[in-house]
């Protein structure tokens, strides 16, 4: 699954050097607003970096792992471009290899629904591990009943959330939810007609416990 998604995703990029745009989601806009100056963010999956650089422009000492090598060079650029010093990229595929680290804050945007629900667990409650007591994390996922969910013919096996499951996952584990919002959402990639494929998204912002690392 991985190699084939590498592969994917390296094309992908090669050919879009900014496919899912420059402006970090309102989510991680809004998790930026709940730290304090140098704070450590990990941005699990990050991509091209959207999400990432914009958290290192305001301030944190940012790490991106995505599986993808051409888009840790691609964010790993756009930092030198922009004059960001506190921003490292690292290719690694995080469902095999895990993380490690001690974070305020964790990102992990679109990526859970490419992997069955047992890897999907195993990663949050690694990310759960590592972060710091009152830290957070801004968690964005593919619900059931939009058009990638449709259109995925393996999706009994991966995790698309149900209604109110993501926020439940977190509340379960006596995380606090800052914020939180389901609502359709366009994606970049087209239907074979060349319409636009709409997905319904979830997005949490959930705090750690007191205790928590
Ligand atoms: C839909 S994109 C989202 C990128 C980024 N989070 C964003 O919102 O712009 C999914 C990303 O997950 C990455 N990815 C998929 N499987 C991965 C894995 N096992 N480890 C690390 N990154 C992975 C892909 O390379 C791709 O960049």
């Amino acid at each position: 699954m991985s190699g084939t998604l590498k592969s994917y995703y390296n094309e992908l990029y090669r050919e879009y050097p900014a496919r899912y745009g420059t402006d970090p989601l309102l989510l991680v806009q809004i998790a930026i607003k709940k730290l304090s100056r140098g704070s450590a963010v990990l941005d699990v999956a990050g991509g091209q970096g959207r999400n990432g650089l914009y958290a290192a422009e305001q301030g944190h000492d940012v790490v991106l792992y995505d599986l993808s090598s051409i888009a840790v060079e691609q964010a790993r650029d756009e930092a030198v471009r922009r004059g960001i010093s506190s921003f490292r990229a690292m290719q690694g595929d995080v469902i095999r290899d895990g993380i490690r680290g001690a974070y305020d804050l964790i990102i992990c945007a679109f990526l859970l629904h490419y992997y069955s629900r047992t890897s999907g667990e195993k990663l949050l409650k690694e990310m759960q591990k590592y972060t710091v007591a009152g830290g957070y994390h801004a968690i964005a996922v593919i619900m059931t009943g939009g058009d990638f969910y449709e259109m995925d013919t393996h999706a009994a096996d991966h995790w698309y959330f149900a209604p109110g499951e993501l926020k439940n996952a977190y509340k379960a584990k006596g995380w606090a939810i800052a914020w939180t919002i389901e609502l359709p959402g366009t994606s970049p990639t087209k239907k074979n007609d060349g319409s636009p494929i709409q997905n319904k998204n979830a997005f949490v912002l959930a705090q750690a416990p007191q205790g928590n690392f």
